[in-house]
């Protein structure tokens, strides 16, 4: 695009459809860039919309790092968060649409395929409401090909529109969006790349002009809009192969007393391969990589590519597997049961620097642990309880400092705690369980805590985050995830 070329499209109303993870975070980075743009981030949900707009920071219903301090400059200037749907799809230049779009529960592909029941809702909102021009971005990551059901819901709406003061049309993009939780605000603002796939080069201008506010033109790439929408999902497969690829091996150098860690620093040194996602952990969590894989499984099977679709799925596959193996390694170690016996789970989010707990493995493990009869104390820095409460569908019970009364319950039990300076959730454990890696339990003093466990007491570190001399000089046994070496 050349400097200073005149836009067709000039774009001072944007309306985002959907406050998410997704929605939120982008839209106050672009508002941060772009003064000049009035941004109305619009859903359907009324508490998420009062949270965006809470006095208190600390509270806004997404935690991220750098984001409170962005919306502190623009919340009330040109960031606004509102309910109001309708109204500010009509003032828009441009709409995004940052809805969630889950795998289907049931009919057909369920199981695999993204259910675009939010999608096709936004679409039709869009259709109803918008006036003049507008160009439709798609935000969510998508199953290639949907921007042909959002046009044809759009062009449905062009094509009836009677009413003189009513005349719209449409141009859809694909924007994907490729932040991580956690450094969200990071990656926004330095992204690696911005991918704008679209038919009409006049929208595609529009959009990158936004972009190239802070991003070097370089890296704004134009593609077509199925590449564009296929290469989202590719990207997270590849990323999540990466993590079964190494979860795999993990096993492999317990067998053979191998050390992961030193595996992947060989393989990572190499150009070729580098360095990057070779973390061995307990199984990767988070709202994208298994829908999206499963939604490319879908894909490859719909048009009879059966061997793509089973390599893919075999990602996912590995990745339960794996959770489950963790489990099973807990309960053999503590001689062969958990009934009964206290556990203490350090971390509960999918990964450090987040309150998300989508697909977080610490749901699957303790769900393992809960059904082997464990009780489980759970303590997470920014996961509430009830999300907790929520995710193992177990209501909790209060236990702690009380553990004996509790000694003959029949199935597991869990409870929350919210501190773990005072080390009273330590008390009388037989195991603690590290499944995030926050970095407050970088600077655990093992020689206090192992005073307070019942002995033979044991450190499970799925994260490779403790020093591993200072558990065992403490006197306590360590598994560490991938040591051939270890107890
Ligand atoms: C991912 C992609 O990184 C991002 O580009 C896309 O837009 C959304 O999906 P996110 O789910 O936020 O982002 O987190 P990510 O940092 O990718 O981690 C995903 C999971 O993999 C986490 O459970 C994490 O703990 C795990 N992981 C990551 C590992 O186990 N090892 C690693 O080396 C890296
Ligand atoms: P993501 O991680 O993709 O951002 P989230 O679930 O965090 O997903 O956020 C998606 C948001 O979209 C939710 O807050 C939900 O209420 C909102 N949403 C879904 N459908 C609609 C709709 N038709 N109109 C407005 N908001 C919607």
């Amino acid at each position: 695009m050349e400097i200073n070329k005149i836009m067709k499209y000039k774009i001072n109303n944007i309306c985002c459809i959907g406050a998410g993870y997704v929605g939120g975070p982008t839209m106050a980075v672009i508002a941060d860039k772009c003064p000049n743009i009035q941004i109305e981030v619009v859903d359907i949900n009324k508490v998420r919309i009062r949270q965006w707009n809470e006095d208190d920071f600390e509270k806004l219903p997404i935690f991220e790092p750098g984001l409170a301090e962005i919306i502190k400059r623009c919340r009330g200037k040109n960031l606004h968060f509102s309910n109001f749907v309708e109204e500010k799809i009509k003032k828009a230049d441009m709409v995004f649409i940052s809805v969630n779009t889950p795998t289907k529960k049931k009919g057909l592909g369920a199981g695999k395929a993204s259910d675009l029941k939010w999608v096709e809702a936004c679409a039709r909102e869009v259709a109803r409401n918008a006036i003049g021009h507008t160009i439709v971005v798609e935000k969510s990551t998508l199953p290639v090909r949907t921007a042909e059901v959002i046009k044809e819901i759009l062009n449905a709406a062009q094509n009836s529109s009677s009413n003189e003061s009513h005349l719209c049309s449409f141009d859809v993009l694909s924007n994907p969006e490729f932040l991580a939780e956690g450094t969200a605000i990071n990656d926004l603002m330095y992204p690696d790349r911005v991918l704008i796939g679209g038919e009409n080069q006049e929208a595609i201008d529009s959009l990158s002009e936004i972009y190239s506010r802070w991003v070097p033109r370089n890296k704004i790439l134009e593609t077509n809009i199925w590449s564009s929408e296929l290469a989202k999902l590719t990207a997270n497969a590849f990323l999540a192969q990466r993590i079964s690829s190494i979860n795999s091996v993990s096993a492999l150098c317990e067998a053979t007393g191998a050390d992961v860690r030193e595996v992947a620093r060989a393989i990572g040194s190499d150009n070729r391969i580098g360095s990057k996602f070779l973390d061995s952990g307990p199984g990767f969590g988070g709202s994208c990589f298994k829908k999206d894989i499963l939604n490319l499984v879908y894909l490859a099977e719909y048009f009879g590519l059966n061997e793509v679709a089973n390599f893919w799925e075999s990602v996912v596959k590995i990745n339960s597997w794996h959770q489950k193996r963790i489990s099973e390694i807990i309960v053999k170690k503590l001689f062969g049961t958990v009934a009964n016996k206290k556990l203490v789970i350090l971390g509960f989010a999918f990964k450090a620097n987040t309150n998300d707990t989508r697909e977080s493995a610490a749901i699957t493990i303790c769900k393992n642990l809960l059904n082997e009869g464990a009780n489980l104390i759970i303590h997470d820095p920014k996961v509430t309880a009830s999300q907790i409460e929520n995710d193992l569908n177990i209501n909790p019970i209060k236990f702690l400092g009380n553990e004996n009364s509790f000694l003959n319950a029949k199935s597991g039990i869990w409870e929350y705690s919210k501190y773990i300076n005072n080390l009273e959730i330590f008390n009388n454990a037989y195991a603690i369980v590290i499944l995030t890696e926050w970095d407050e339990y970088r600077a655990l003093k093992w020689t206090e805590i192992v005073k307070r466990m019942v002995p033979p007491a044991w450190v499970f570190d799925s994260r490779s985050i403790v020093n591993t001399e200072e558990v065992r000089d403490a006197g306590l046994s360590l598994w560490r995830l991938g040591d051939g070496f270890g107890d």
